[in-house]
């Protein structure tokens, strides 16, 4: 069940201090990734706690991290998956987001046409921090016509104002 499967992601997560910045713990999924069962486990985790948000038809994930837990979530659940990616990446049309960093700003682009309009939604990422990625991504997702269900992570990281930038959204997180 769902607890047997987060204690599997949860022993597989690493944190490592001082990257990409010194002060900054990198909180690292490849461990998650390079186990068939941490894989598994954290698919599994992830449509149970995607159900708590209802039915959707997709589901859209940031680049890169979102695409390597969002497809196996797409697959295991029958849905499609739509990447939300870079500034850069993808050819037009496009509709882009530009969001605040700590330093300096950073753009992610989803390409229009590619959702139905009124399709249900599941946004989905490795890591909630400061929520600007998960922000731009739903805000893109809606300016493409759908409607998103909520947003789900693996892992957050609270005190960062994740939850505070995605205020009247619905999030659920695995780790905490
Ligand atoms: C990380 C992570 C999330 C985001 C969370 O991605 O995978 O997408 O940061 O941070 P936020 O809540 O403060 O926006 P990163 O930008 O490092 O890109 P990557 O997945 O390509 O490594």
């Amino acid at each position: 069940h769902r607890s047997a499967d987060v204690e599997i992601v949860e022993s597989l997560l690493r944190e490592v201090p001082d990257f990409p910045q010194p002060g900054v713990l990198f909180r690292d999924v490849a461990g998650v990734l390079a186990s068939g069962e941490g894989l598994a486990a954290a698919t599994r985790a992830m449509a149970d706690l995607a159900s708590e948000l209802g039915e959707f038809d997709l589901v859209a994930g940031m680049e890169a991290r979102g695409f390597l837990f969002g497809a196996p979530l797409a697959t295991h659940l029958g849905t499609g998956f739509i990447p939300v990616r870079k500034a850069g990446k993808l050819p037009p049309p496009v509709l882009a987001a530009t969001y605040e960093l700590e330093y300096g700003t950073a753009t992610l682009e989803l390409r229009d046409g590619t959702i139905p309009a009124g399709a249900r939604v599941l946004v989905l990422d490795d890591i909630l921090a400061t929520g600007g990625t998960a922000s731009a991504g739903a805000d893109l997702v809606e300016r493409a016509g759908g409607t998103v269900v909520g947003l789900a992570f693996l892992f957050e990281i609270p005190g960062l104002g994740g939850r505070d930038r995605l205020a009247g959204r619905e999030v659920r997180s695995l780790i905490v």
